[in-house]
């Protein structure tokens, strides 16, 4: 906690703290990763749990919040003289006016990037000493990361060298572990529907097959659950590989019983037997493949093996984009305030999670073990989720 020894950093403490005489405890909010709709709602309701003053009063102490710009790069770029950021990567959330509306809106005020300070630059040198130095000097106590897989690995690497970190999970995928439910998720999967929605119309119209292409590099929830929203015919995902022969063998008998047209939502990361995934050869910031181009692969090879005109749509960012609909909204703010709360019971090395329908916590560590679709729930034969829900 904060050295009471140490020249009071960044400038003196909000009037509240002053008033009910306490602590201050001074906690940095990072997003990282891949941005998705309701990351401002976790970020707002981690602000606004902070400063409530009926928390703060039960509490007996007060949890400062500083804003961390462009995940760990703000603390790497930090420039810290007397507890204070001068680059303005770090800056504090004096009142929640900040926050008030911004849960309305997709992406992250905080703004987000792919960096790693382990594999740090085009060297991917371990810069992580620089970080935790600069934590110390900014006289941060806490961290709240808001992730995916890959930052909260980095989370809890850093919360086992002595960083108290408590990690909240996001990602549209749905592929960390530990937990029910990852800020975003449903966004998508609507922005799925309503593409399916409205491929269907034409799709009709001009009796053609359409691939759609989502995201979902390992895991295909995002497809299952997009697909079943928009009723698709077909789902492949990454975890099974497909044959395009029995690919294109449905899509001919289905045409067969007199259905004019066909949806296959095809994850970016799902594979014909036998190949890899497809993807352009490009790299991204952490040097993992940008995948993309599975939807025009299928188009061409369902076209030629069926005869039936095929078109394909990439659904892309698009899915990452746009206002959270209403249940990110919801689950941002209960992510947001579990967050505040975690930090208040000192369980550090925790991330919020959502397990049996509930709002709770687990060690980080079993965000980790990555999520990804099973046995149970996907049909391998047929290619599309099973017609069964009770275990
Ligand atoms: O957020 C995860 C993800 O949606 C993956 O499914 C996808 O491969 C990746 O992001 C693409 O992200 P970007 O183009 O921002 O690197």
């Amino acid at each position: 906690m904060a050295d009471e020894t140490k020249p009071a950093a960044d400038d003196t403490p909000p009037p509240t703290a002053r008033r009910i005489g306490s602590r201050v405890i001074r906690v940095g909010v990072l997003t990282s990763g891949g941005d998705c709709p309701g990351l401002n709602s976790v970020i707002k309701w981690i602000v606004r749990g902070a400063l409530d003053d009926v928390n703060m009063r039960e509490r007996g102490e007060f949890i400062e919040v500083f804003g961390i710009k462009d995940g760990w790069k703000g603390l790497m770029r930090a420039d810290v003289e007397f507890g204070r950021d001068r680059s303005g990567n770090v800056f504090p959330f004096r009142d929640d006016e900040l926050v008030r509306s911004i849960d309305r809106t997709g992406g992250t005020i905080l703004g987000s990037s792919r960096t790693n300070p382990m594999l740090w630059g085009p060297e991917q040198v371990d810069e992580s000493e620089r970080l935790l130095a600069n934590v110390e000097e900014l006289r941060l106590d806490a961290l709240i990361v808001i992730g995916g897989e890959g930052s909260l690995t980095v989370a809890n690497q850093l919360n086992a060298r002595g960083l108290p970190v408590i990690g909240v999970p996001k990602t549209i995928d749905m592929d960390i572990g530990g937990t029910e439910y990852t800020i975003g998720f449903e966004s998508a999967v609507q922005i799925i529907m309503n593409g399916i929605d409205n491929l269907r119309t034409t799709a009709g119209s001009h009796a053609r097959v359409f691939v759609v292409e989502t995201m979902g590099r390992n895991c295909g929830e995002l497809a299952i659950q997009g697909g079943i929203a928009g009723g698709a015919f077909m789902v492949l995902v990454p975890e099974y590989d497909f044959d395009l022969d029995r690919v294109a063998d449905r899509i001919r008998r289905r045409k067969e019983r007199g259905i004019r047209y066909a949806i296959v939502v095809a994850a970016e990361g799902a594979k014909p037997t036998g190949s890899d995934y497809i993807y352009g050869g490009k790299k991204d910031d952490i040097g993992r493949p940008v995948l993309g181009g599975i939807g025009v692969y299928l188009q061409e090879q369902i076209e030629e093996r069926t005869d039936h005109q095929t078109r394909s749509v990439v659904l892309s960012h698009l899915q990452r984009g746009g206002p959270p609909c209403a249940f990110d909204r919801r689950l941002g703010r209960q992510m947001g305030l579990a967050a505040i709360e975690l930090v208040e019971k000192r369980r550090f090395g925790h991330m919020v999670a959502v397990r049996d329908g509930k709002v709770t916590s687990v060690p980080l560590a079993s965000a980790l073990g990555p999520r990804r679709v099973a046995d149970a729930d996907y049909d391998a034969e047929r290619y599309r989720p099973r017609y069964r829900v009770l275990a």
